[in-house]
């Protein structure tokens, strides 16, 4: 069975998309697993940054049959599988109204075999989309900027994981906070600090000592739709997703 790892928080813009293509990337890459990415983010900014065509064939048709057509996975130029995005994951809290709706993704991913890892990109919400993603997952990871307005919404993330592990998964593990676009000249003030350690607290999670700095890099490969550590190796975004990920595996594999 694949190990699947969803990246979340409702919060708009804090690093999630870069963090998902970062991880799924360099488990492939560095790893050399077979890795699927999942776009679930009616904006498709993955979808876009890994190379992908918009398709029929898209995460709004997996969640409406309930299964993955493996022959119709997309393989990008640059040798990512994903299943796309599409705009009308907009309309998802219609299309998915039965009971069960929660487990929808879980059940599609139930026969999906030959791939080692999902990675699942969410939607800056908190709705039925990112209730599936939560509930199909093994491992959530939660990028955060080091703001108090970023991280005071993160308090309503924490009763949703609480919610899913009550209800629909209870294995879920929540493998740590990763603070992303960091500004080094920024020093944390103490208060800050302390806000950042009680939401790791309050979600019974950590606060990744590796955090990731803001750099050019990251815009840049996104726009030339190439994943960091192959576009720029030395950039201190790639150095630091290197680092970070490194944590991760230890705790995947531990
Ligand atoms: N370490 C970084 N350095 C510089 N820019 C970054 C870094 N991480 C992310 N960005 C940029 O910040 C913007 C937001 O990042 P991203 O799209 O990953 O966030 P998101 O949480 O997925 O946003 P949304 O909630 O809209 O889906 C993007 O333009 C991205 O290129
Ligand atoms: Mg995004």
């Amino acid at each position: 069975m694949a190990k699947i790892i969803t990246i979340i928080n409702q919060k708009g813009g804090v690093g999630k998309t870069t963090t998902a293509q970062a991880i799924g990337a360099w488990i492939q890459v560095k790893k050399n697993k077979k890795v699927l990415l999942l776009d679930i983010d009616q904006q498709g900014n993955l979808t876009y940054a890994i190379g992908a065509r918009n398709s029929d064939y898209n995460m709004l048709e997996v969640l409406v049959a309930e299964r993955i057509q493996a022959d119709k996975i997309q393989l990008t130029p640059s040798k990512f599988w994903i299943i796309p995005s599409t705009p009308s994951l907009a309309n998802v809290d219609i299309a998915l109204t039965q009971t069960g709706k929660e487990y929808r993704l879980k059940k599609a991913l139930v026969d999906l075999i030959s791939y080692d890892f999902v990675v699942i990109d969410t939607p800056p919400t908190l709705n039925i989309i990112t209730i599936n993603a939560l509930t199909a997952s093994n491992y959530a990871v939660i990028p955060a900027q080091a703001d108090i307005f970023s991280l005071q919404g993160i308090t309503q993330l924490g009763q949703t994981i609480e919610t899913v592990k009550r209800y629909t998964n209870k294995d879920l593990k929540v493998l740590g906070i990763v603070l992303t676009k960091h500004n080094t000249r920024s020093i944390l003030s103490r208060d800050l600090q302390k806000v950042i350690t009680d939401t790791a607290i309050q979600l019974q999670t950590k606060v990744y000592t590796q955090y990731v700095r803001e750099a050019l890099a990251v815009r840049e490969a996104q726009a030339m739709k190439k994943d960091i550590f192959n576009y720029n190796h030395k950039s201190n975004a790639t150095k630091d997703y290197d680092a970070l990920m490194k944590q991760i595996w230890k705790d995947i594999n531990q």
